[in-house]
């Protein structure tokens, strides 16, 4: 089973949660933000990684509980009418879809009545909504919170937790 993680962090240089959940992983990363540093992706080319992957991930920081701007045009022009969905559209179809989010506030805020008023999975829910419109199979998030306050040793763990499930064919 091939895994591929699509990155977006539009700083990789000033990250440290996602710099850190990639730092030792063999799995291929598509630093989309680094491929295409003018914005100007080649659709071609990430519906070719698309297809050669059995597992996908969209790794990135919670921005505006959302993603960074790049991963939406991303969805909106790699995820063509005719490819990913409507009656001709079958590349995705069955294939593994799995989030990896780092997110600077506590799941504790990411509650109905607490600070952030939502749960994480429901802010997310637009893309996972996106997933399952291409006929992708959704896995249960990777969610890294708090990233604000997280110590190293901690952000070590999540990286060695997020290796284990990226290498989990039952996940
Ligand atoms: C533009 C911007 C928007 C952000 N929006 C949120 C947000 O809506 N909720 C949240 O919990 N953290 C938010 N954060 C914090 C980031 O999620 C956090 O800095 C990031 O996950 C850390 O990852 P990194 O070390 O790889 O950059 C935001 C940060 C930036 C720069």
């Amino acid at each position: 089973m091939k895994t591929t993680i699509f990155l977006f962090h539009p700083n990789l240089k000033e990250s440290r949660a996602n710099a850190a959940l990639i730092k030792d992983t063999d799995i291929e990363v598509r630093d989309i933000y680094t491929l295409y540093p003018d914005g100007n992706i080649d659709v071609k080319a990430e519906q070719n990684a698309l297809t050669k992957t059995d597992r996908i991930v969209w790794q990135f920081p919670m921005y505006w509980f959302s993603g960074p701007s790049l991963l939406k045009k991303w969805q909106d022009l790699v995820l063509e009418h005719g490819w990913a969905y409507g009656h001709e559209g079958h590349a995705l179809d069955g294939k593994e879809l799995m989030l990896a989010v780092t997110v600077g506030a506590s799941e504790e805020e990411y509650r109905v009545g607490g600070k952030q008023g939502h749960t994480i999975n429901e802010y997310l829910f637009p893309m996972t909504r996106t997933a399952k419109y291409t006929r992708m199979k959704v896995l249960k998030p990777f969610i890294v919170d708090g990233v604000f306050r997280i110590s190293d040793s901690e952000l070590m763990s999540e990286a060695q937790r997020y290796y284990q499930i990226l290498n989990d064919p039952n996940y």
